[in-house]
């Protein structure tokens, strides 16, 4: 059975270093297995969200797009796959890339153009949609499906985002 819709919650970010420090924030409540999928438009922050998560989930690597690898694995205190599903033409390459077993693997999956995936996306997972305000400014609205979307939604609210 998939959870309800989380009513959606929208940040804005009016420099990178905000964007950084959202992304720490939200990185800080994650656990294993979930499913954040950041969409939005090419340049409008979704790999410097990653960044963001990324550090606040404890890995100090640098994150870059992983546009031409595919997928990239980094490791805090638990492991980070981040994904960017651009250049994917059909759902049914997922299997050769390996990201569905990661999806319900051992760690969290960011995924940059999840739309990619079609079906292939599970049901429940945090999205986040990137939007372009201006030249520094990015608005991101939170929502999804499911008790962890919403438990981080609510966390989130609860800190003022
Ligand atoms: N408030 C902001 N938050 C995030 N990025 C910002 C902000 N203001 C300016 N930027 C700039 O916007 C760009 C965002 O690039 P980023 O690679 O994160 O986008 P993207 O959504 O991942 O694009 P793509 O679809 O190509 O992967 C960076 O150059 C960043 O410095
Ligand atoms: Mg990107």
């Amino acid at each position: 059975m998939v959870g309800e819709r989380v009513l959606p919650m929208t940040i804005v970010c009016d420099s990178p270093a905000a964007t950084l420090a959202f992304g720490a924030r939200l990185g800080a409540l994650l656990v294993c297995g979930d499913i954040v999928a950041l969409q939005g438009e090419l340049g409008t922050g979704k790999t410097q969200l990653a960044a963001g998560i990324a550090a606040g989930l404890g890995a100090s690597e640098a994150v870059t797009s992983p546009t031409f690898v595919v997928i990239q694995h980094y490791h805090g205190r638990l492991p980070i796959h981040h994904a960017d599903l651009y250049r994917l033409d059909d759902p049914a390459e997922l299997a050769g890339i390996g990201l569905e077993e990661l999806l319900d693997g051992d760690g969290v999956c960011l995924i940059e153009w999840p739309e990619r995936a079609g079906e292939r996306l599970p049901a429940e997972h945090l999205s986040i949609v990137c939007a372009w305000l201006g030249p520094a400014e990015r608005a991101f609205t939170l929502g999804g499906t499911g008790p962890r979307a919403r438990q981080i939604v609510a966390a989130l609210a609860a800190v003022g985002c």
